[in-house]
């Protein structure tokens, strides 16, 4: 049989390992239809890990997730780990030290999914948010002074790199020549306020684009992007953006393509190794009761093909799951499916392969 494939599992925490078993479940049945192999390598890294051993992430782990072609990530977060570690320690850990430098989120409204928003189908809501990923507000740099005092300060840098802004930007024209519905790129910034961070994110973006005259360049402010996804998301076709907005938008995003039961994303470093997750948490609360909704991370192990360049299989995934939400399921909520986890996993795989 054709090609095999290495794909790094990390399951995760809480709901993460059941999404995941679906997940995988589809990823097999369109391989064997297409005829190219996967084979899984599993990471236990987790909050549960974390508890039990004091350990995240192991250098030789990160080795190790150099070699493989992809990675699948279901869920990372415990109720009893206090907040910032888990994200830091596994979450950030892997986009930094793989240079994960795209963050690819789409946001599209398949039919049969329940919009908030009015009058809006899956005709208008169809965009896609490009993301930094390893810079801006999320390198960690910065601190406290007199920490607890009356004059305790705290500072958190911002940094914005020529190079980081710039293969971010080129990616962006490149996606949406390469999506070629529209072709209109938007710079989402806040170059009012930031006049040095996003002044040199304006330039690049102009300057970068003069390469690009097949490609619609327009601008928008990030308060003014978050009122037009909701009065008039048609109007997008692909979003770039710095991390910390890229990270708010795209749960605006979330929401208009019917919630975190479908939204998936993409950590990509185009030169190596990409990661795929669901975008949703580790819901806890549903953990073990098979309520939980897989589609997010299905759709997820779709992009992960697309990336890998098996074009064919990811569309097979992408009907499937399609016809799934137009005959069977009632809902996108966890316990109002009308069908188990496992279930719709079936259900995917079963559609996929037809
Ligand atoms: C996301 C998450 C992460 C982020 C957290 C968990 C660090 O919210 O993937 O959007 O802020 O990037
Ligand atoms: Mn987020």
């Amino acid at each position: 049989m054709g090609k095999t494939y290495k794909i790094a599992v990390i399951a995760g925490d809480g709901t993460g390992p059941e999404v995941m078993a679906e997940g995988i479940k589809v990823l097999k049945a369109v391989s064997d239809i297409i005829g190219f192999n996967v084979e899984t390598i599993d990471y236990d890294f987790s909050g549960e890990r974390y508890l039990k051993t004091g350990e995240l992430i192991p250098d030789s782990a990160i080795e190790e997730l150099k070699q493989v072609d992809s990675i699948y990530l279901g869920a990372v977060g415990h109720p009893d780990v206090k907040p910032g570690i888990l994200e830091h320690g596994v979450l950030l850990k892997l986009r930094f030290a793989l240079d994960q430098y795209i963050n690819l989120r789409p946001i599209k409204l398949y039919p049969n999914v329940y919009t908030p928003v009015r009058d809006k189908g899956p005709e208008e809501i169809d965009f896609v948010v490009v993301r930094e990923n390893t810079e801006g507000l999320y390198i960690g740099s910065g601190g406290f002074l007199k920490k607890g005092t009356k004059d305790e300060v705290a500072s958190q840098l911002m940094v914005n790199t020529r190079k980081g802004v710039e293969r971010c930007i080129r990616y962006a024209f490149e996606y949406t020549r390469k999506r070629n519905q529209g072709k209109r790129l938007t710079l989402c910034a806040k170059t009012n306020v930031l006049v040095f961070a996003h002044d040199l994110w304006e330039r690049t973006f102009y300057e970068v684009g003069e390469e690009y005259p097949d490609i619609t360049t327009n601008y928008a402010h990030v308060d003014a992007t978050c009122m037009w996804m909701l009065k008039n998301p048609e109007w997008f076709d692909v979003i770039v953006t710095c991390n910390m907005f890229g990270d708010i938008i795209t749960d605006l995003g979330a929401m208009i393509q019917g919630g975190m039961g479908i939204a998936a994303g993409g950590n990509l470093n185009p030169e190596g190794v990409s990661m795929f997750e669901p975008i949703g948490g580790s819901a806890p609360k549903y953990t073990g009761m098979g309520v939980i909704n897989p589609l997010a991370c299905i759709c997820a192990g779709q992009m992960l093909l697309e990336e890998l360049g098996e074009t064919k299989a990811a569309k097979r995934i992408e009907k499937g799951v399609v016809k799934a939400l137009s005959n069977n399921l009632k809902s996108l909520s966890a316990g109002k499916m009308g069908y188990c986890t496992s279930e719709v996993g079936d259900l995917v795989a079963k559609y996929a392969c037809e």
